[in-house]
């Protein structure tokens, strides 16, 4: 490799970059290393996707014998066993029983599909003026024009204008004020999923197909949701005939101590969107979990008529399906889904143990999920996290930076030394932070 030209970077600071380089060459387990042959911990699970912790030998042997048996065939009109094969098996783990899956190949694509199936599923059932999507300020539903439209992130308003229409935002349910340094989910807030009642006498009930939301606020800061809040949302929504939609890209697979967001809040929605921990992050994929009943009503009309107009060319494409049954595995036999529960407790301490810290605005955390809010450097929002960021990676820990806040999401393989190891790099990082 001899240039960083040629390669655009996403989500990054090109020109910054390029001009000191961050690279991570190799993995194992719970590190990375660099290109310059040093150890980094991973404390991100990659991006949120390397639950079952680096180069599992397992996944890369089932990606290898499927590359020789089938490369790819298609899955218009068409299929292979192993598409088939993965969804039957996703049935055990289906989160709240919504065991019928649409593939896609990341979560950009499952929050554009969960929303184009709400539509249609609206349409099938006499319920065509119900267009309008609500979503909620400060979520992160990818960058597809329907993820950033019924997301709540200004920058994605600044630099792409106008988007879909039909679209409005309930509150965000981040209140330091109230639920600074909760551990789990905080006590104050479930009156804001009123903001659903208040958008529907705005709108009219007839108008809305769906609301969407992550359990858990993940790319904008690790926002948890206030104890009732979910269950608030679920009762207004199936009052007025709107669907539920989960985005649990981030909190699916592992993340909260349960399978999914659904079994870790009680609060089962109609429609759930995944990808990242699918695979293991390995091969991109993501899958969209729907209800029987959201499902079946599609499947009405003449038999020749194709029910959803809706797919890509790589859904249930052979060798993520392939990953994604050795990374199942590997998931039911280390028992890695709940695995987060067992490790709660020492993982609480540890990322409470900075709540006093003066740079520290709040700490808040949820099975192996913690989030560490900054007090912003004057006049330099963001600077801070920034800094943080980079001098953990110099110092051999990867972390994530969003505003102001540091996320930490490690493999849930991670073993009590790691946790260890993470907390003194990262507080003696902090100690360093101007
Ligand atoms: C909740 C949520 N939805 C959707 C996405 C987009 O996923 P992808 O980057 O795979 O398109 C993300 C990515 O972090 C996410 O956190």
């Amino acid at each position: 490799m001899n240039s960083l030209d040629q390669f655009w970077m996403p989500f990054t600071a090109n020109r910054q970059f390029k001009a000191a380089p961050r690279l991570l060459a190799r993995a194992k387990g719970m590190w990375y290393e660099s290109h310059d042959g040093r150890k980094v911990l991973d404390g991100t699970s990659g991006l949120w996707c390397v639950n079952a912790g680096h180069g599992r030998e397992e996944i890369t042997e089932a990606v290898t014998r499927q590359l020789s048996e089938l490369d790819f065939a298609p899955t218009f009109q068409m299929a292979h066993p192993i598409a088939f094969e993965f969804a039957e098996a996703l049935q055990s783990i289906a989160p709240g029983g919504l065991d019928r899956v649409f593939f896609t190949n990341s979560g950009s694509e499952s929050v554009d599909t969960a929303l184009k199936i709400a539509l249609a599923y609206q349409r099938a059932i006499g319920q065509g003026s119900r267009t309008k999507f609500i979503g909620r300020e400060r979520g992160y539903h990818g960058v597809g024009f329907g993820g950033i439209s019924v997301g709540g992130i200004v920058g994605n308003r600044r630099q792409f204008g106008s988007q879909l229409g039909g679209v409005d935002h309930m509150r965000h349910t981040h209140d330091p004020v109230r639920n600074g340094f909760t551990k789990g989910q905080p006590e104050h807030g479930a009156e804001l999923a009123d903001d659903l009642e208040r958008l529907v006498n705005l709108h009219g009930a007839e108008t809305i197909a769906a609301v969407i939301v992550e359990p858990m606020a993940g790319s904008t800061g690790v926002l948890l949701p206030p104890k009732g809040y979910l269950d608030r949302l679920r009762e207004i929504a199936t009052r007025h005939g709107i669907l539920l939609i989960y985005d649990e890209v981030i909190t699916g697979f592992g993340r909260l101590g349960t399978p999914f967001g659904v079994e870790a809040f009680g609060v089962v929605p109609d429609i759930v969107t995944t990808a990242k921990g699918i695979t293991n992050g390995a091969i991109p994929m993501g899958a969209v979990f729907c209800s029987r009943a959201v499902h079946d009503a599609m499947m009405q009309g003449p038999v020749n008529a194709i029910e959803l107009a809706h797919g890509y060319t790589y859904s249930g494409h052979p060798v993520a399906c392939a990953a994604g049954l050795a990374t199942l595995d590997i998931y039911a036999r280390e028992q890695l889904l709940t695995r987060g529960a067992a490790m709660h407790a020492k993982w609480e301490t540890a990322v409470h143990g900075f709540d006093h810290h003066p740079m520290v605005a709040d700490v808040r955390n949820y099975g192996l999920v913690a989030g560490i809010e900054l007090k912003p450097r004057e006049g330099a929002p963001g600077a801070r996290a920034y800094e943080l960021f980079v001098d953990c990676f110099n110092s051999g820990l990867l972390v994530r930076a969003t505003g102001d806040i540091i996320a930490l999401s490690p493999p849930l393989i991670i073993e009590d030394e790691h946790i260890g190891t993470m907390m003194s790099i990262f507080g003696d990082a902090l100690d360093r932070l101007k």
